[in-house]
């Protein structure tokens, strides 16, 4: 699913340094009190500990943005329509055994009222979801139904407000042609409105290439239009691209560019990772691009250790999913295998 996306990348990327953006250095703003344990009264901090019930309303119910930084979880694809049973046990593994606040859903499973079932297991695991509205790449109207189930839910689920953190428009829409870009407008401020009453913020889950490829015909609004930035950052597919720990300045090529046109915007890496493998979906741009598992754990490892940059940068951090949680969602780009068995010890900081 991720082929024509990332063959965008590549296009995406020369045009970034057809114009390349300044690089800032940020000063750190005042440094958020918010440790650990401060934190634990807020959902979905660690330590949080779930009350039985959802309480009467969401109003300090979620944690600060800023606390939104560094690891942050798994971007998880439904498109399997796992079980209730698996999707317990998986969102409690994110949880436990990784540290995992969120889950970042990532496909589509049409059965009916299935955002039910993600509700029920993120209650259970004590876990926030970034809820995700397929386009896929048929330019069908396939979405307007999942438009109108997931709002449906979203309404008549009394948890739903109290795990999903944000609606997400995806994956890649404008890079795609999915929608006329004003049209997507008029479906973020829709979306803002239907859920107004539960305070679920509405995002667009995109490439800075597919901003940028609209430039002129909207993109731009719809940056302005969304809530916060939920980034693609998938830097293999760049020309530039050669060893993950060479893939730094292709990283802050696309956040500068958030940083330079979204106005100061919460900015997570919803999309983000490095390839174990090439296929037919998953292949690079640049000659010296390699692809192993040593270079999927060096990028994370990467990641890691600009903890504390993620934690400074201006608009409350930059908290990154790892994409994704299993070989079988997403060949190549799996933490596990598809036994199961984790390709490489990854334990990245969710604080710093
Ligand atoms: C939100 O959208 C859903 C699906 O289209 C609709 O059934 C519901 O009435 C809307 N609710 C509000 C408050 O606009
Ligand atoms: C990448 O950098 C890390 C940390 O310095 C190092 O341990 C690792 O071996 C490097 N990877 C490669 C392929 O050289």
């Amino acid at each position: 699913m991720l082929s024509k996306a990332l063959l965008a990348l590549a296009v995406g990327i020369a045009t970034v340094q057809a114009t390349p953006s300044p690089t800032k250095t940020h000063k750190p703003e005042h440094e958020p009190e918010h440790k650990h344990a401060a934190a634990a009264n807020c959902f979905p901090a660690l330590g949080f500990t779930m009350p039985s019930s959802p309480p009467a309303s969401v109003a300090n119910w979620w944690c600060d943005y800023s606390t939104d930084y560094a690891f942050l979880g798994f971007s998880y694809e439904i498109t399997a329509c796992q079980s209730l049973t698996q999707l317990k046990r998986e969102f409690k593994d994110i949880r436990q055994t990784f540290n995992g606040r969120y889950v970042r859903l990532y496909g589509f499973c049409d059965n009916q009222g299935y955002y039910n079932d993600v509700i029920e297991a993120a209650w259970y695991a004590g876990i926030g979801v970034h809820a995700l509205i397929w386009f896929g790449f048929d330019g069908d109207t396939k979405y307007l139904g999942r438009r109108d189930a997931l709002l449906s839910v979203l309404h008549s689920n009394p948890k739903a407000a109290f795990v999903t953190r944000a609606l997400q428009f995806g994956s890649e829409p404008l890079y795609d042609w999915a929608i006329n870009p004003y049209d997507l407008v008029t479906e973020v401020n829709n979306a803002r409105r239907n859920l107004s009453a539960l305070q679920i913020p509405i995002t667009v889950s995109e490439m800075a290439y597919g901003y940028q490829e609209h430039q002129n015909d909207g993109g731009m609004a719809v940056l302005g239009a969304i809530d916060f930035i939920d980034a693609h950052i998938l830097p293999f597919f760049s020309t530039q691209a050669s060893t993950a720990n060479n893939s730094w300045p292709i990283v802050t090529g696309d956040l500068n560019w958030f940083l330079n046109n979204a106005n100061g915007k919460k900015i997570y890496f919803s999309q983000n990772g490095w390839p174990s493998k090439t296929s037919s979906g998953v292949q690079p741009n640049s000659p010296s691009a390699v692809s192993n598992v040593q270079n999927e754990n060096d990028y994370f490892k990467l990641l890691d250790s600009k903890c504390s940059y993620f934690k400074t940068v201006p608009g409350g951090g930059v908290g990154w999913f790892a994409h994704i949680y299993s070989e079988n969602q997403e060949p190549g780009y799996g933490v596990y295998d598809s036994n199961g068995v984790l390709k490489f010890p990854f334990a990245p900081r969710a604080e710093c």
